[in-house]
């Protein structure tokens, strides 16, 4: 989802979300850019000093005491300005910038840990890694040189136009001359190389999600000999990037002429206006080199205009990204009913589907599952098993119906409180590039050494991992794919050990496993599940006839439930399954364990 909304955000919308971006410290940047309009206003004033002070000097004979007057206005307008722009920028120098930028990452940071997971399914993992990382620093770090240049841009020569209106009305409107014509030029700029360069931010935000990617998965792809795909893809966001980036200069190149060609424009109306109204005695010669010499100066920053939406069109890509990801609501949590008594599991009547999807993936499932039992989920694939799982992790919540974990709904528990019941391991595993000593203990982040071995024993890993070149100060980045499937996979089961949550949900957890991994994988999920209430998600029948209580899904509906003697007994979906299981090829390869 990185795509932004195609259209250009106004001045309004991007101060918005600049309050946004600064949190609690909103206060400070809506200070700082009051400071900044008034060190502007004062700018402008010190430019129109210019009229009266040259009109004294011009004056015959020359009014000296006027002149130092109006000199002296001018300086105290610039230290005004000077001294306003230094206690504005304060909110850099000041430490402000690296507080919003802590704070910032502090608050995406959680928002990814309270977001719905579907939504949080939404984004690529390199995007989110992007806005966590770069947006951040686009968005914050030019915010205020940024504002100070823009807000001089505009403000000056409204001051200015307005002062020269009270001495001379004629001039101030030769002055404004250019204003009407910037406009729309400006909005042309904004659109036609606008929509370009924010193309390139988003290229750029693409590309960089890409690099995550790519150089996240390479040790894996590289040991898979599947370099190929990844590098392709990333291949083809460096050239997307460069063809959108060839027509961002080509599409700017003309409104930056124009508005380079626009100054020009109006210092030459001003140069010819003042001229004829000098020679027919109108205009004195003193309001005449007051205007030239004010016009040239607040023209100048606009021949930096179009350098300046360039970073001013990156800030607001990055603004919106971070918006994009802060606006999503987290799942309401509602006043407990009762907290949790056990952890017996219970879905009442659960219709759910995916969003964007018609389709419900399951269909008025009830079952309950008493603590400390085995229950085994099977079905065909897209019968809607894994989304069981989720729905108990409050992937999202359901169209119809409840999911009760100890009696309680689990929307009346906190995400954290529903966390710290589940352990959860999937067919994936992902390590941090970490100690695999770390990796272990962020199943519970206050265990000691002692009980992160412990727990690596327990998941019979403790052995590979003494062989490894610095045992358990080994790092995983630095062994990267020369870990197995199958040892990966007992890492993730000491994590969940350790974790000792009374509820474990296990999907597909060896389906990628030769029978060897397979076994010692199961001897580790033998040491998990003791006395805990167990969800597993099978894909070898094999695995499943021990359990206390077997689930059998199709197309999102719970068809029958019942331990493995009476489902065969009854000759139904899963006996015919069982009966297929029997007859292929897989299962020859593998015989069943004696230990389940
Ligand atoms: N993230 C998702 N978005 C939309 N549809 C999904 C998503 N995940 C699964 N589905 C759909 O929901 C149904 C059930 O899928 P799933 O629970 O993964 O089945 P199983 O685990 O039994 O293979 C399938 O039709 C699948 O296509
Ligand atoms: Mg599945």
């Amino acid at each position: 989802m990185s795509h932004a909304t195609h259209t250009i955000p106004t001045l309004r919308e991007t101060y918005r979300r600049m309050l946004m971006a600064a949190g609690s410290e909103a206060p400070a940047v809506r200070r700082m850019l009051a400071l900044f309009a008034l060190g502007a206003v004062a700018q402008g004033l010190a430019f129109a000093c210019f009229f009266p002070l040259l009109r004294a000097l011009l004056a015959e004979p020359a009014d000296l005491t006027q002149a130092w007057i109006w000199l002296g206005v001018m300086v105290a307008a610039t230290v005004a300005d000077l001294i306003l722009g230094w206690l504005g920028h304060g909110f850099e120098y000041g430490g402000a910038i690296a507080d919003v930028t802590h704070d910032l990452r502090r608050r995406l940071g959680r928002q990814l840990r309270q977001m719905p997971m579907q939504a949080l399914a939404r984004w690529r993992t390199g995007d989110l890694g992007a806005v966590l990382g770069g947006s951040i620093d686009e968005a914050v770090a030019p915010m205020g040189t940024l504002s100070h240049v823009i807000i001089r841009m505009l403000v000056v020569p409204l001051v200015v136009i307005a002062v020269t209106l009270a001495i001379d009305a004629r001039m101030a409107l030769a002055m404004a001359v250019i204003v009407p014509m910037a406009v729309p030029i400006y909005r042309w700029q904004r659109r036609a190389s606008g929509q370009e360069r924010r193309d390139v931010a988003e290229a750029h935000g693409r590309t960089e999600s890409d690099i995550v990617e790519y150089t996240q998965g390479l040790a894996v792809l590289r040991t898979l000999g599947q370099t190929g795909a990844k590098a392709q893809r990333l291949q083809e966001s460096l050239a997307h990037l460069r063809e959108v980036q060839a027509k961002a200069l080509m599409a700017g190149l003309w409104p930056a002429l124009l508005m380079a060609g626009l100054v020009e424009i109006g210092l030459l109306v001003v140069l010819a206006l003042g001229g004829t109204w000098v020679t027919q005695g109108t205009l004195s010669l003193a309001a005449f080199a007051a205007m030239l010499v004010i016009v040239m100066r607040f023209s100048e920053p606009l021949a930096l205009f179009s350098e300046l939406t360039k970073v001013f069109d990156l800030m607001e890509v990055a603004l919106q990204r971070m918006d994009q990801v802060l606006a999503v609501a987290p799942l309401p949590v509602t006043a407990p009913a009762q907290p949790p008594s056990d952890h017996d599991i219970a879905f009442d009547g659960v219709t759910f589907a995916y969003e964007g999807e018609n389709a419900p993936a399951l269909k008025d499932v009830s079952f309950h599952l008493p603590a400390r039992s085995l229950t085994a989920l099977v079905g065909p694939s897209g019968s809607g098993k894994t989304t069981v799982t989720r729905l108990i992790m409050r992937f999202a919540d359901p169209r119809a119906g409840t999911v009760r974990i100890g009696g309680a709904d689990i929307r009346s528990l906190s995400s954290d409180a529903l966390a710290a019941r589940l352990s959860v391991v999937f067919q994936d595993v992902y390590l941090f590039d970490d100690t695999i000593l770390e990796n272990i203990r962020m199943g519970r982040p206050d265990a000691d050494d002692a009980a992160v071995v412990a727990a690596a024993q327990a998941a019979n890993c403790h052995d590979f991992i003494r062989r490894l070149p610095d045992g358990y100060a080994t790092r995983v980045g630095d062994i990267g794919g020369s870990l197995s499937g199958g040892e990966r996979q007992r890492i993730s089961i000491a994590r969940a050990i350790l974790k000792d949550a009374p509820i474990v949900i296990l999907d597909e957890p060896t389906a990628a496993l030769d029978t060897e991994s397979e076994r010692a994988v199961q001897k580790a999920i033998d040491a998990l599940v003791r006395e805990r209430t167990v969800l597993v998600i099978a894909h070898r029948l094999s695995t499943v006839v021990g359990a206390d209580r077997i689930l059998v899904f199709d197309d999102g509906r719970l068809v029958e439930m019942a331990d493995h003697r009476s489902l065969l007994e009854a000759g139904g979906r899963y006996a015919a399954l069982w009966t297929a299981q029997l007859r292929s090829k897989a299962w020859h390869a593998a015989p069943v364990p004696a230990d389940v």
